[in-house]
């Protein structure tokens, strides 16, 4: 060891109280701000919307205050507020007029997705438009492919569907696609298929541990996806496994991702700090629709303070290791820091 980490200061640095005294940094804000670790703010977030037909339609979602099914003339206006507020990408979720046993509306070229796209590139070139791509809102059974009839999601089928989709989310201008079906070698087929499509450039953020989470709940209520049978436990992964989640990070890794994501947050932070350790690539990690809803429900009620609740939330999961945070608290949180850092 070198004099300098054996050297009297590094003893004085063992000292014990009354030497040390850990206050001393907490004793004002100015020493706090200055000491901080972690900060969050707009430029972390992407903020996922939800956008459907029609003219100036705005569908409040229940089970999420404040968010809501947006038309794209909506849909545009309210990105817009957020890149008011700093925010850079949204996360776009869409809802079909109908669906079928092939959620054939995933992959329409003139699709609520891919109208959805073109319109808000061409109203905000700037905004990153960043597209979900799965089968589930789409199919009528609400599964997130093919589905047998034995009840199965077939694998193989539906990497050819994920790719149509992904390849004409990116026609439509998407900056990223984000797939979220939790099908083996979905993000190889889908860099395969950008590829031969002249979407080289176009860069995959994997949802590369999702768990089957009960946290989703309000998400399905908003897509209107929930399965007609059965759950997602055959495709999504266990929550109880975090080797396994390294394992599927990884596979996502060797497919070409170039973002991995991590899903949900909060029960799963401890994934976010291991991808962070065992990555160099961005990771992202999804704040979903659940815990949302908790905290919301818990400030309507008078129980939490909602700003210091949702910025204490974010930031565990900066902390945690994650570098993007997908949330539908990003307005508020941009709101809540200002376009700079978290002041708390
Ligand atoms: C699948 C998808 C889901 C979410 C994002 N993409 C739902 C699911 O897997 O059932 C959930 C997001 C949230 O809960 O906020 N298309």
């Amino acid at each position: 060891m070198s004099e300098l980490l054996t050297g009297p200061s590094a003893r004085s640095r063992e000292a014990v109280f009354p030497a040390v005294r850990p206050r001393r940094l907490r004793r004002t804000a100015a020493l706090r701000d200055l000491v901080r670790e972690t900060s969050v703010g707009p430029a972390d977030f992407v903020y996922p919307m939800f956008v459907t037909h029609g003219r100036d339609v705005r569908v409040p979602i229940e089970p999420m205050p404040g968010q809501a099914q947006l038309s794209i003339d909506n849909l545009i206006r309210e990105a817009a507020e957020a890149v008011q507020l700093g925010i850079r990408a949204v996360l776009l979720f869409g809802l079909p007029p109908n669906k079928d046993a092939l959620g054939t509306g995933a992959y329409d070229q003139d699709g609520i997705i891919q109208e959805a796209t073109s319109a808000l590139k061409q109203a905000l070139p700037g905004v990153l438009v960043i597209t979900d791509v799965c089968l589930c809102e789409y199919t009528d059974h609400g599964h997130c492919g093919v589905l047998l009839d034995d009840g199965t999601v077939a694998n193989d089928e539906t990497l050819e569907l994920l790719s149509r989709t992904a390849v004409s989310h990116a026609d439509a201008g998407a900056d990223i696609v984000a797939p979220s079906a939790m099908m083996d070698g979905q993000g190889g087929a889908i860099r395969a298929a950008l590829d031969a499509a002249g979407h080289g450039d176009v860069p995959v953020m994997a949802y590369a541990s999702k768990m089957a989470s009960a946290f989703y709940g309000p998400f399905r209520a908003a897509a209107d996806s929930a399965p007609q049978s059965g759950d997602r436990k055959a495709y999504q992964m266990d929550g109880a496994n975090a080797r396994e989640a390294m394992r599927e990070l990884q596979q996502d890794a060797a497919e070409g991702a170039d973002i991995l994501m991590v899903k949900p947050a909060l029960a799963y932070l401890d994934v976010i700090a291991r991808a962070r350790e065992a990555f160099d690539l961005p990771i992202a990690a999804y704040n979903v629709s659940g815990e949302y809803a908790m905290l919301r429900a818990a400030a309507a009620n008078g129980w939490l303070d909602e700003r210091s609740a949702m910025l204490e939330t974010l930031t565990s999961i900066k902390r945690a290791g994650a570098d993007i945070i997908i949330t539908y608290f990003a307005k508020d949180a941009a709101r809540a820091t200002g376009s700079g850092r978290m002041i708390r």
